[in-house]
């Protein structure tokens, strides 16, 4: 089995503020991550189980790696998929973020900040166990993702998302990709995650009355 990198030339020429040359060099980025994704998934078809250690070994470190390339490839198409203006959204993202937050601009305000911890991911995504959305930070690809969590909204934050058209205007960058935001999809991925609650099957369903304070976003 291999992962195919998915075409995005759609957006080129497509995102104001995004230039092609931009766009193509991410692109290019996002295919190594495909293609690193299938290097380590056949290595570790051939694997050497007694090479596991902890200290070091071949099976370990693949297995170390591999969500690091997995994310970065699954991250990106998140990413890519979320940008796109001009499209036509239901309002059921924008509707939850106002009754999470109290405004689509107190909302943006985290994604802001949490966007200045670092280069990374920031992360808008359903806690499937209260139904709460939470802004994250994950640095790199993978640390400080939290279990649980359904990715809504998905921003790169990495330098090389934005180096080429804003250099280190961070915020210029965040404007734009703030205007490229395609609201349909986050409609489509909120309502697909809200249908869904995870409980524990070990446990009686915990904080499922959790209530947020109102305009108490986390993040
Ligand atoms: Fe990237």
């Amino acid at each position: 089995m291999s992962y195919e990198a998915r075409d995005y030339t759609h957006l080129l020429g497509n995102l104001p503020g995004f230039s092609d040359e931009q766009l193509k060099a991410h692109l290019e980025l996002y295919r190594g991550y495909v293609k690193g994704t299938n290097e380590i998934i056949d290595k570790l078809e051939n694997r050497d189980r007694k090479a596991a250690a902890y200290a070091f070994g071949e099976y370990s470190e693949l297995k170390r790696r591999l969500p690091v390339a997995y994310n970065g490839m699954w991250l990106h198409e998140l990413y890519f998929d979320n940008l796109k203006p001009d499209v036509d959204d239901d309002g059921s993202f924008r509707e939850a973020v106002q009754k999470q937050w109290s405004s689509v601009k107190d909302w943006k305000e985290g994604v802001v900040a949490t966007a200045k911890t670092g280069p990374g991911w920031v992360i808008t995504a359903l806690e499937q166990t209260t139904h709460q959305l939470r802004t994250v930070f994950v640095a790199e690809h993978h640390i400080g993702w939290m279990a649980n969590h359904t990715p809504i909204m998905v921003l790169d934050m990495w330098e090389h998302a934005y180096m080429i058209d804003f250099g280190i205007e961070k915020t210029a960058y965040l404007n734009a990709f703030m205007e490229n935001l395609n609201w349909e999809i986050l409609d489509r991925r909120y309502r697909a995650a809200a249908a869904e609650v995870h409980k524990n099957v070990s446990d009686a369903p915990r904080n499922l009355n959790y209530v947020h304070a109102a305009g108490g976003g986390i993040g």
